[in-house]
């Protein structure tokens, strides 16, 4: 059978670069520190693509709009998880799979697991389902390394952009408890892969932890 460019989500080839991806309640501080890594590996010579979800592409920055933006819109969970998904799938054929193939180090600001928890478990629709979903998206790439910022959903809360909140950001308290509690199911399901990293103190504290562990799989 013929390929199109549409299959290259699926497309096998090599992966010669490392994928690193950031998780995290609320105001943990993601982009804050996948910027500091990125910075801190372009200046050790290595050649970085930092990806920020929703968006990084242009059909990605207009599903991100519907899903961060659409203030009087309902919006069902699945709904919800079928434009992350979309969204990724976009971000992985277009750029992060063609990165990792070149060999370059590309870091995530939130990715699968962020659906895993926020529309798996906050919107329940199922570990199962979105994992599948995403598996599709994504022709199933995984990170080699995924850093969970930790910190209490209150503080993290209180940290969050102080202007203007999300669509999702706005969702109440027991919400983001209940995001938080994904995590640590995550953390045990994959902890082949999952660094938990302590994200109270300074942004250069919380680098300096976050160094120390990604040393540990690319130096
Ligand atoms: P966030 O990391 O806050 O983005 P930014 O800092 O660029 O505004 O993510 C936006 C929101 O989207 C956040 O509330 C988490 C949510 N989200 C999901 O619910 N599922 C997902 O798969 C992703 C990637 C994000």
């Amino acid at each position: 059978m013929e390929q199109t460019k549409s299959d290259q989500a699926y497309a096998p080839g090599m992966l010669l670069g490392t994928f690193i991806t950031f998780e995290g309640c609320e105001g943990a501080g993601k982009t804050t520190q996948a910027t500091l890594l990125r910075d801190y590996l372009l200046e050790k010579g290595k050649e970085v693509l930092l990806v920020r979800e929703p968006g990084g592409t242009p059909v990605g920055e207009l599903i991100r709009d519907i899903l961060l933006n659409s203030e009087d819109v309902d919006i069902a969970p699945i709904t919800e998880a079928l434009l992350f998904a979309a969204d990724r799938a976009q971000l992985v054929r277009d750029i992060v799979r063609p990165a990792l193939q070149k060999g370059v180090t590309v870091i995530g600001d939130r990715y699968v697991d962020s659906s895993l928890a926020y529309q798996g478990v906050g919107r329940g629709c199922g570990l199962e389902p979105v994992k599948n979903l995403n598996d599709w998206a994504t022709g199933s790439l995984e990170p080699h390394l995924t850093v969970f910022l930790d910190m209490s959903v209150k503080d993290s809360l209180a940290r969050a952009k102080p202007g203007g909140l999300d669509r999702i950001e706005k969702e109440d308290l027991e919400f983001h408890e209940n995001v938080r509690y994904a995590y640590s199911m995550l953390q045990r399901i994959f902890s082949y892969r999952y660094v938990v990293v302590d994200a109270n103190g300074s942004p250069e504290a919380v680098h300096a932890r976050v160094v120390s562990e990604v040393e540990k799989i690319i130096m």
